[in-house]
């Protein structure tokens, strides 16, 4: 599946952008929500997710970078969030706050930072639909995929399959034609500055591609 992460759309026009990204094949929007404490950018908030419900005709993938998501992650389902996505670094208790995002009735999902050893997300996978593996660091587009991850890729996959859960991998930051295929393990690929910055069907097809 792919996940466009509309951090490079035309922000004027977010309607017209993630209608032309749906209708080109895109599985699911991405959006990159940025505290300015969490990673040092700000991007857009509750209301906008709110916005986006009422026009996109797929699921929003919100992937939250922010500091004590506890205190927010209730109004971000409320305002249509479908798969909901935390930092494993960003609060004290990560388990209670995938518990929560389920009992509200989103799906949720954990990350690391590329940093982060895979060590603090394996035992919170059987509270997750989604494990999210950072291939840049957290905080802007249209940086360079960092090849070093993959191998987390793998052994999420060896993990998923031995325990028998039932979690998406995706992947995120610095995806293009070529580095998507070294993640051929990963479920769902996000991309921003590639799908945005040419056709947006044939990105997306292009990453599609075995
Ligand atoms: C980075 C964000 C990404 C970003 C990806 O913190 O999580 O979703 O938008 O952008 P590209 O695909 O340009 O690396
Ligand atoms: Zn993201």
């Amino acid at each position: 599946m792919v996940a466009p992460s509309i951090l490079s759309a035309d922000f004027a026009n977010l309607e017209k952008e993630i209608k032309a990204v749906a209708a080109a094949g895109a599985d699911w929007i991405h959006v990159d929500v940025m505290d300015g404490r969490f990673v040092p950018n700000i991007t857009i908030g509750i209301p906008v997710v709110k916005s986006l419900k009422k026009v996109s005709p797929i699921p929003l993938d919100v992937h939250l970078m922010i500091e004590e998501p506890e205190k927010y992650v209730a109004e971000f389902i409320k305002a249509g969030s479908d798969y909901l996505t935390i930092h494993v670094e960003a609060t004290k208790d990560p388990a209670a706050v995938l518990k929560q995002i389920r009992e509200l009735g989103a799906k949720p999902g954990i990350t690391l930072r590329p940093r982060t050893s895979l060590d603090e997300v394996l035992p919170l996978l059987p509270l997750c639909d989604l494990v999210l593996v950072m291939t840049v660091e957290p905080g802007f587009g249209g940086q360079s995929f960092m090849d070093d991850q993959i191998q987390k890729i793998s052994r999420l996959r060896s993990e998923i399959q031995n325990k028998k859960l039932n979690c998406l991998i995706e992947v995120d930051g610095g995806i293009n034609e070529e580095t998507a295929k070294r993640c051929h393990e990963a479920d769902v690929f996000v991309a921003g500055s590639y799908v945005f910055g040419r056709d947006y069907s044939s990105a997306i097809a292009s990453l599609k591609k075995p």
